[in-house]
């Protein structure tokens, strides 16, 4: 399948079979997609949580609209973002561009500067909406990396974070939920959305051509 085809097979599951399990090592190639993902400054604000333990997957699900595919899945991915932008989380990822390429350069020591003076003085509700954001995009390369593996899944934003945030002990670790995707495979029966055709605004509505 091409990766179109495969775009048009994927959709929001509804019903995943709760016997099938996604192998690890696709789960782990979903993963690496998602920190594949650019983000602005390539700050990577954002974490991601494997949730397995069924237990705690009950108590997420709860918190979640009682949506079915929390436990169905095999695997429950958590995206976090930081709750904030600080000189401590700037200055790291800094280092650790001069640490992987072995040097350091004026014009990116500058750019360092200028974030330092910039994203730790803005107030933390504005750098979360940013940093969300940055969040997004690993979870679109999720999404997109688990139809490639032809592993189904559903973005999740029907859920309370700060219920969340407190199952998964977020807030202590300087993050907070900002989605999640159950990863599994389709239960046919009982999904309500599986025969029916994707719906999108066609092209002339979607696209403006400024040639
Ligand atoms: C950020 C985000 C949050 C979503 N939250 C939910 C959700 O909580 N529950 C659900 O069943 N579907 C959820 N969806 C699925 C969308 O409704 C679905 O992707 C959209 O209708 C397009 O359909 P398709 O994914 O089947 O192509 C969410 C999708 C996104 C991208």
């Amino acid at each position: 399948m091409e990766l179109l085809d495969k775009l048009q097979w994927r959709y929001a599951t509804k019903k995943m079979d709760p016997s099938r399990k996604v192998p690890r090592e696709k789960v782990d190639r979903i993963i690496e997609a998602a920190r594949l993902a650019p983000t602005s400054s390539g700050l990577q604000p954002f974490e991601i949580f494997v949730v397995t333990n069924p237990a705690i997957r009950e108590e997420i699900k709860a918190v979640a609209w009682n949506q079915g595919q929390v436990v169905d899945s095999s695997h429950l991915l958590v995206f976090a973002a930081w709750d904030n932008y600080t000189a401590e989380r700037i200055n790291h990822m800094f280092d650790l561009t001069n640490e992987v390429r072995g040097f350091r350069n004026e014009g990116w020591e500058a750019y360092r500067q200028q974030l330092l003076s910039s994203y730790p003085q803005r107030d933390a509700e504005t750098n979360f909406s940013h940093t969300a954001r940055q969040a997004f995009l690993g979870l679109g390369a999720a999404i997109i990396a688990a139809a490639f593996e032809e592993v189904d899944c559903v973005p999740l934003e029907g859920f309370d974070p700060p219920s969340v945030d407190k199952i998964l002990n977020l807030r202590e670790k300087g993050l907070r939920s900002v989605a999640m995707l159950p990863l599994g495979y389709r239960q046919e029966e009982g999904d309500w959305l599986v025969n029916l055709p994707k719906v999108r605004r066609p092209l002339d509505q979607f696209v403006t051509e400024v040639a």
